[in-house]
């Protein structure tokens, strides 16, 4: 009988993860998933701790989808710590447009300069020695250790939360106690590829709305099987912005948000204006983390206050916020 086949005939009772046993199993299965199903993702040819790193980053500001060509075009421009370290801020910042939560691509850089400086330019080899590096918490600590010089630290994100918390139905699920449970399942021999396979169960069976249940591999010991709560909805808010569009010559009207702004400091956008009645030349939603914002663009002169003009090809080169990236785009200026 092929394992699709035993997941859907549901009616053995769980299989207890409380001896060890039982939990080796649990690795053997998963891992095997693992090696079998993985995609393929190109941090994933690599066990060099740069590259490993700049992945991990990148992926916890969003989807693997979307991290691929971010990841490509930054190795690119930065193949390696010596490379990354000597540029100046801004431009990391540039690269980093568009992927959003630019403090951690200053931390990013910041890390960068201290390794070169202090550790020959080599990332230290355990999470603890690496928590001591701007940017670096406890998920990143110990994904760089474990995937990249094999320390037997567990991570959880919030695919391995969810995995974690639909193996053992917990009832309340909680960060604490999935950091505890993934140090007791992790495969001490080869602790990267089962957090990977933890987070890639998450990512592409295990997942948030309804879980794939016919194609897990971990079936057999789960005390959830698709009777998954509903999502708890997240409080979304509402919000409106107003931007000025003015275009002279092949050149843009930019300003440049305050270096102590909470959000996004440093960062270059069009000028907000105050709604005036008049109907907009643009309009578009954009998130930014729990608010969903009608935008709304108008062309014109610039505002009165600071800014300058900015050229096409100057503007490639400036870090933008990501909705200024957007609005640009859809008025075909880049
Ligand atoms: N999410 C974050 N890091 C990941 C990884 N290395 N594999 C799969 N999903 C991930």
């Amino acid at each position: 009988m092929t394992s699709k086949a035993q997941n859907k005939s549901a009616a053995s009772a769980p299989v207890e993860l409380g001896s060890p046993s039982a939990r080796q199993a649990f690795r053997r299965r998963l891992l095997s998933w693992y090696g079998r199903k993985r995609r393929n993702l190109p941090w994933r040819d690599s066990r060099d701790p740069y590259r490993i790193w700049i992945s991990e980053v990148m992926l916890q500001q969003t989807r693997v989808s979307a991290v691929v060509p971010y990841y490509q075009r930054f190795l690119q421009q930065f193949p390696d710590m010596q490379a990354l370290a000597a540029v100046p801020e801004q431009a990391v910042l540039a690269a980093w447009s568009g992927l959003g939560y630019y403090r951690r691509a200053r931390a990013l850089h910041a890390a960068a300069k201290i390794v070169v400086a202090e550790h020959g330019g080599e990332l230290p080899r355990t999470a603890a020695a690496l928590r001591q590096l701007p940017g670096f918490g406890r998920y990143t600590a110990a994904a760089v250790a474990s995937i990249a010089y094999g320390e037997p630290m567990p991570v959880v994100d919030g695919n391995v939360e969810r995995v974690l918390s639909r193996l053992f139905a917990w009832a309340e699920p909680g960060r604490d106690a999935a950091w505890s449970m993934a140090g007791q399942l992790l495969a001490r021999h080869c602790p990267g590829d089962f957090n990977q396979a933890m987070m890639e169960l998450g990512a592409t069976v295990c997942l948030p709305g309804e879980a794939q249940c016919a194609r897990c591999p971990v079936f057999r010991w789960c005390n959830t099987r698709g009777r998954g709560r509903p999502k708890k909805q997240e409080r979304r808010r509402a919000g409106h912005l107003h931007y000025r569009l003015a275009q002279r010559d092949r050149a843009v009207w930019l300003v440049q948000r305050s270096r102590r702004a909470s959000l996004m400091p440093s960062m270059w956008e069009l000028p907000e204006v105050a709604k005036n009645g008049a109907p907009a030349d643009l309009t578009l939603r954009h998130s930014i983390t729990v608010t969903d914002f009608m935008v709304e663009v108008s062309r014109g002169e610039p505002p009165s206050g600071r800014g300058r003009w900015v050229t096409r090809a100057q503007v490639e080169a400036l870090p933008l916020t990501g909705l200024t990236r957007k609005i640009l785009r859809r008025a075909n200026f880049i």
